[in-house]
């Protein structure tokens, strides 16, 4: 066996974050490591590559003992980890990044030539076209990983893990991704691959570890354990309330139209074409497209984050200045972006402070929120969302990533906005909590909020819209209500070529 974790242990103040954890990685393998928000996959892994330290367990790589006691010291080792923000620096060069802290050298002297080189070794079989003299920072996110991994691969060897690492690609890049990982595989290093994405974990793993509250429940080849018996090992409970709750959120008839809010020729040079939009109470709007089709783009248009440079919002009142985000705010708008663990969290802040922060900057901070309301508002939210928290005022920055999403998400439905943009409100969430998160944004609309939803999982946007926008190439390029609504139909305007453009109103 290439690497085995044994009765691994981990406690943080008075909680078990794992218990006992038994874990084989062969080498040629893929490993899923699954489980809900919370159970204890970073944990184990950040147990595993040094940055926290066991309680008790052993690690063996190659039956050898071993107890790195840093990333560094585990590289070393032989164990190699690509986050899903990568960690490179975005100012050197690919052939830098790629080789920075083993440069190769003449004479003590870093030799650029010497340099590229090598980074070209390093990246043969990867398949990537790309200029090695360029900042690394100007290539999409999903190069940069595929450069993160070909440096972890380099410095390490043995065992190459990935913690979500394709929560923002899109599917070309997955694929990308994938060819590269199974490339490694065949190349014999063990993979382990954590994830939210099951097709993703079915596509590309030879088995997968599911945990739940710090301990494992089962390790099984993927293609005997299907899917149903795979989440409710992930639940706990089976499955068959689970799906009757994912089709509550399912629409029963449109509501009537109540004008709210009209985009007119709204955009910005080089950035989002002009649009047109027309924005209801109460209704659900889908917005979907390939990664880079100017889905956030248009969301950061219309909350004030970049400038328009033309076009007018206005209400039943009038027009509106939508000059920055505050005034966006002062609108009764929302916006719970994408990148929602860098732009969101306050994460020495408690999660009763990171729910109550934009809200109490709307009051402004001389009229504060009461502690008591404060302290409901926390209360509903951890249970609405399922936030797995020991209480209120736990440090965000000790809840597992998806938690840390939900606090994120809670906070922008705690303003109560006229008109919330969602960038991928389900990402890195699991399972259990995807419709529990759906089934709150239809709350919300029966309230008689709008709610945009920008997400790459179709089938989410096709049960959650009451229409559904599609963008290509910054403009869009089709517009679906109704019974049109239809996988298919998304699928196609996606993927359309540009010959076939038009946009159906
Ligand atoms: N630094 C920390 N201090 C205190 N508690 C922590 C810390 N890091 C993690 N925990 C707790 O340990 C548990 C497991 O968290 P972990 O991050 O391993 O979950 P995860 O399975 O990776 O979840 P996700 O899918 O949300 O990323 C959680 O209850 C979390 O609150
Ligand atoms: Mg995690």
């Amino acid at each position: 066996m290439l690497l085995a974790l044994q009765s691994l242990t981990k406690t943080f103040v008075g909680m078990k974050a794992l218990d006992e954890v038994d874990f084989e990685l062969a080498s040629g393998e893929v490993h899923a490591l699954l489980g809900e928000n919370g159970a204890g996959k970073s944990t184990l892994i950040k147990c595993l590559t040094g940055v926290y330290r066991r309680d008790a367990g052993s690690i063996l790589l190659d039956g050898r003992d071993i107890s790195p006691d840093s990333t560094s010291r585990a590289q070393a080792l032989g164990i190699g980890t690509v986050y899903q923000e990568v960690n490179l620096l975005p100012n050197l060069t690919v052939a830098q990044n790629l080789t920075f802290g083993h440069e190769p050298r003449r004479f003590g002297i870093i030799s650029p030539r010497a340099q590229r080189r090598r980074a070209a070794q390093m990246l043969e079989g990867y398949g990537l076209d790309i200029d090695l003299d360029r900042d690394l920072g100007s290539y999409s996110v999903a190069v940069q990983q595929l450069v993160a991994i070909a440096r972890a691969v380099e410095l390490s060897g043995r065992v190459l893990i990935l913690d979500e690492p394709t929560a923002s690609l899109d599917d070309r890049e997955v694929q990308m991704l994938f060819a590269v990982v199974r490339r490694l595989r065949d190349r014999g290093l063990g993979i382990i691959f954590v994830s939210h994405f099951l097709d993703q974990v079915y596509a590309l793993c030879d088995r997968i570890t599911v945990l739940r509250n710090g301990c494992r429940i089962v390790t099984e080849r993927s293609d005997s354990l299907d899917r149903v018996r795979l989440i409710e090992h992930m639940l706990g409970r089976e499955l068959a309330a689970q799906e009757e709750s994912e089709k509550r959120h399912r629409r029963s008839a449109p509501l009537a139209g109540e004008p709210l809010l009209s985009f007119a020729g709204v955009g910005r040079r080089g950035f989002v074409e002009p649009f047109d939009l027309e924005v209801q109470r109460g209704e659900v709007i889908g917005m979907s497209g390939l990664l880079g089709s100017g889905r956030t783009e248009t969301a950061e248009l219309m909350f004030g984050i970049r400038r328009m440079h033309s076009g007018t919002v206005s209400d039943a009142e009038g027009d509106l200045r939508l000059n920055n985000p505050r005034d966006a705010i002062a609108a009764g708008f929302g916006f719970a972006p994408e990148d929602r663990k860098t732009d969101g969290i306050i994460a020495d802040l408690s999660i009763r402070d990171n729910i109550v922060l934009a809200m109490q900057a709307r009051r402004g901070w001389l009229r504060r929120v009461p502690r008591a309301e404060q302290k409901r508002l926390a209360a509903d939210y951890i249970e609405r969302l399922d936030i797995r928290t020991s209480g209120p005022e736990k440090a965000v920055g000790e809840l597992s990533g998806g938690n840390q999403q939900k606090v994120v998400l809670a906070r922008w439905l705690a303003m109560n906005p006229r008109f919330l943009v969602l960038d991928e409100p389900t990402r890195g969430i699991d399972v259990g909590a995807h419709a529990e998160i759906l089934q709150l944004v239809r709350e919300l609309t029966a309230r008689g909020m709008a709610v945009l939803v920008i997400s790459s999982e179709l089938d989410e946007l096709i049960a959650v819209s009451d229409r559904v926008i599609v963008l290509r190439d910054r403009r869009q390029v089709a517009r679906l209500s109704g019974s049109d609504i239809t996988l298919e139909n998304v699928v196609h305007a996606i993927a359309a070529s540009d010959e076939h453009r038009e946009v159906s109103a």
